[in-house]
C-alpha cells in the first residue's frame, strides 16, 4: 500500500475553522471508504479531540456507526529546549511514519500559533489547508497591503512559514505541497470588502503560490454539530436529530465545492 497522504490545517490564528474544517474533511474521507488517522496538535485546546469524542459519544447513545479516525491528541510544550525540540520532533515523526503504513490519509489539525512541531507539521504537509475569516484583519498573516493603493506589499509572518516549510520540501526532495487558503465564514451579502479581499487572495495566491478557494458561509449550525460530533455530511444521513433546512443544503454544497477540489488532489495518485 502506498503512504498516507498528509493534509495539515494550519494558520497561525486562533478561530478561523480549523478544527472545523478538520473534522469535516475526517468524515468527508471516511464516507469515501478511506482509512483516516487525525492528530490534534493542538491538545491543549483539544478542540477536534473533543469533537471526536462527542462523535463517539453519539454513536454509541444512538446506536449508529459513524466512523471514526484513528486519533491521536498531541501536547505542544512550553518553552521546550532544543534538545526537547529535537526529542519531540523525532516521536511525532516516528508516530506519523506508522499511522502513515496504515492509513490512506492523515489529517493534522494545528493550533493558532508558531511551535516546533508546528513547523514540523508544515514541512511534513503534502496538502496544506489555511482557513481564513473573511478580513482584512486575517489577510495580515498572509500579507502586508499598502493602505492606499490596497495592493499586496510584502508575504505575512505565516506566508514566511510555510515558504520555509516549502524549502525544507525541496531540501529532502521531496514533491512539493498544495496549498489551499480557503475564506470562512463568509458574509451573505456580496460587499465592497468582500470583493476585495478575493481580489487580495488571487494576487497574492499567484505571488506566493496558493490557491484561493470559496469557502463556507456563516452559520450557526456549526456549534450544534460540534456539540453531537456531528458533521454537515452526516445531516440526513444518521437520526442527527437536525432537520436539513435550505441553509443546511447552501453549507453542504459549499463544503462539496471545497472537498471535492482538495479531495480530488488527495485521493488521486502521487
Ligand atoms: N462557517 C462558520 N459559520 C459559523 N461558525 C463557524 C464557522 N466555522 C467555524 N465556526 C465556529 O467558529 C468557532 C471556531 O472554530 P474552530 O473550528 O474551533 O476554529 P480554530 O480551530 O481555527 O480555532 C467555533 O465555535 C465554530 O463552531
Ligand atoms: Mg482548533
Amino acid at each position: 500500500m502506498a503512504e498516507g497522504k498528509i493534509i495539515v490545517i494550519g494558520n497561525e490564528k486562533g478561530g478561523t475553522g480549523k478544527s472545523t474544517l478538520a473534522m469535516h474533511l475526517i468524515v468527508w474521507f471516511l464516507r469515501q471508504k478511506k482509512k483516516v488517522a487525525s492528530i490534534d496538535l493542538d491538545g491543549r485546546q483539544g478542540t477536534l479531540t473533543h469533537y471526536i469524542q462527542n462523535r463517539a459519544a453519539y454513536s454509541e447513545t444512538h446506536h449508529i456507526e459513524l466512523g471514526l479516525p484513528e486519533h491521536l491528541t498531541v501536547t505542544v510544550r512550553n518553552n521546550p529546549t532544543e534538545q526537547e525540540c529535537s526529542e519531540d520532533g523525532a516521536a511525532f515523526c516516528k508516530q506519523l511514519e506508522t499511522l502513515q503504513k496504515e492509513n490512506d490519509l492523515i489529517v493534522i489539525d494545528t493550533a493558532g500559533a508558531d511551535s516546533h512541531l508546528f513547523r514540523l507539521a508544515h514541512a511534513v504537509a503534502d496538502i496544506l489547508i489555511s482557513p481564513i475569516n473573511d478580513s482584512l484583519i486575517d489577510l495580515d498573516v498572509l500579507a502586508k497591503v499598502e493602505p492606499e493603493t490596497l495592493t499586496v506589499k510584502a508575504p505575512g509572518h505565516y506566508a514566511q512559514t510555510v515558504w520555509q516549510a516549502r524549502q525544507k520540501r525541496a531540501k529532502a526532495r521531496k514533491p512539493q505541497m498544495r496549498w489551499f487558503v480557503l475564506r470562512n465564514r463568509v458574509m451573505h451579502v456580496s460587499t465592497h470588502n468582500e470583493k476585495l479581499i478575493w481580489k487580495l487572495l488571487e494576487a497574492l495566491g499567484a505571488r506566493i503560490n496558493f490557491t484561493p478557494l470559496r469557502g463556507l458561509g456563516e452559520r450557526i449550525i456549526f456549534r450544534e454539530l460540534f456539540l453531537k460530533g456531528l458533521t454537515l455530511l452526516d445531516i440526513g444521513q444518521f437520526k442527527t436529530g437536525v432537520t436539513m433546512s435550505m441553509a443546511h443544503v447552501t453549507a453542504r454544497q459549499e463544503l462539496r465545492s471545497i472537498l471535492q477540489a482538495i479531495g480530488e488532489e488527495s485521493v488521486s495518485g502521487d
